[in-house]
């Protein structure tokens, strides 16, 4: 089933066609083997994951929505998610042994989807460290992956993906409004959520090789660019020089150099 979404101040170029979600349609689509969960409204795809989480076996699970009412994003951000106009999705795995690997997830997750847009929509993205897909010099998708530990042992026991693509225009708020893009393609989101889970699959089979940095590298918005990151409360300047072999930011500050491993930067974008 098809459903056209226009806001009064669309216009038909931006318009997208967007396909309903639905779990039979993603399995048919899907070459691994996942348990699917979909919902037409949830408050977050991710906290929906994480109710779900004691109950994870060896299969992983999706979840996905047309609609969040809390979508989350990195840094207790919210997460801008209208109905039907976005893939809001969350993919729940048993915990890798290795922490250095689970640290990596959330860059080769960035690459996974890179790889599913060139693939399924053949348009070339960029990423902005740590997790920001870019279009045309705008944000089209977030990327906010967290682990579950046991209360008992403390231990990480499964970690959600979680991923929210803006696929269709809209009114985003005012805030986001500058730096929001969509990416405004008649493409179906069971697909596109279906290659997305695949890839991020296939990837973590191999996470230990690494495989995923050079391209990572080669799609990197910042490398080689000034960029402002914070620390201890102060602002300060550097250059990117580097992605290492675990995703952190090297930088080349004043003082040597520096390898960021979380938070956040600025750069300016489309210059
Ligand atoms: C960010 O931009 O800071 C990350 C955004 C992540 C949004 C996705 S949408 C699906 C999943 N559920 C959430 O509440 N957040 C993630």
């Amino acid at each position: 089933m098809s459903v056209f979404k226009k806001s009064h101040n669309q216009t038909e170029k931006d318009t997208a066609k967007v396909t309903q979600l639905s779990i039979h349609s993603l399995q048919s689509f899907l070459k691994n083997d996942v348990r699917v969960h979909c919902y037409d409204t949830i408050d977050s795809t991710n906290n929906e994951a994480k109710r779900h989480s004691d109950k994870l076996t060896d299969t992983p699970v999706l979840f996905v929505a047309e609609h969040q009412s809390m979508g989350r994003g990195r840094l207790g951000r919210s997460f801008y998610s209208p109905e039907c106009a976005g893939l809001y999705m969350s993919l729940m795995i048993k915990a890798l042994p290795d922490a250095d690997d689970i640290v990596c997830l959330t860059t080769a997750t960035a690459v996974c989807v890179v790889r599913a847009l060139k693939e399924l929509c053949d348009i070339t993205t960029q990423i902005k460290w740590v997790n920001d897909i870019y279009l045309s010099s705008k944000k089209i998708c977030g990327i906010l992956c967290e682990a579950v530990t046991d209360p008992v042992s403390s231990k990480v026991d499964s970690i959600i993906i979680g991923i929210g693509i803006n696929v269709s225009a809209s009114d985003f708020p005012k805030e986001i409004q500058d730096i929001a893009g969509a990416l405004n393609q008649n493409i179906d989101r069971n697909r596109l959520c279906a290659k997305i889970t695949d890839n991020i699959l296939e990837m973590v089979n191999t996470i230990k090789e690494r495989s995923f940095i050079d391209e990572y590298k080669a799609h990197s918005l910042v490398l080689s660019r000034e960029i402002t990151y914070t620390q201890d409360g102060v602002t300060k300047t550097a250059t990117a020089i580097d992605i290492d072999k675990n995703g952190g930011l090297v930088i080349q500050t004043a003082d040597g150099t520096k390898t960021l491993s979380t938070g956040e930067i600025s750069v300016r974008i489309g210059k």
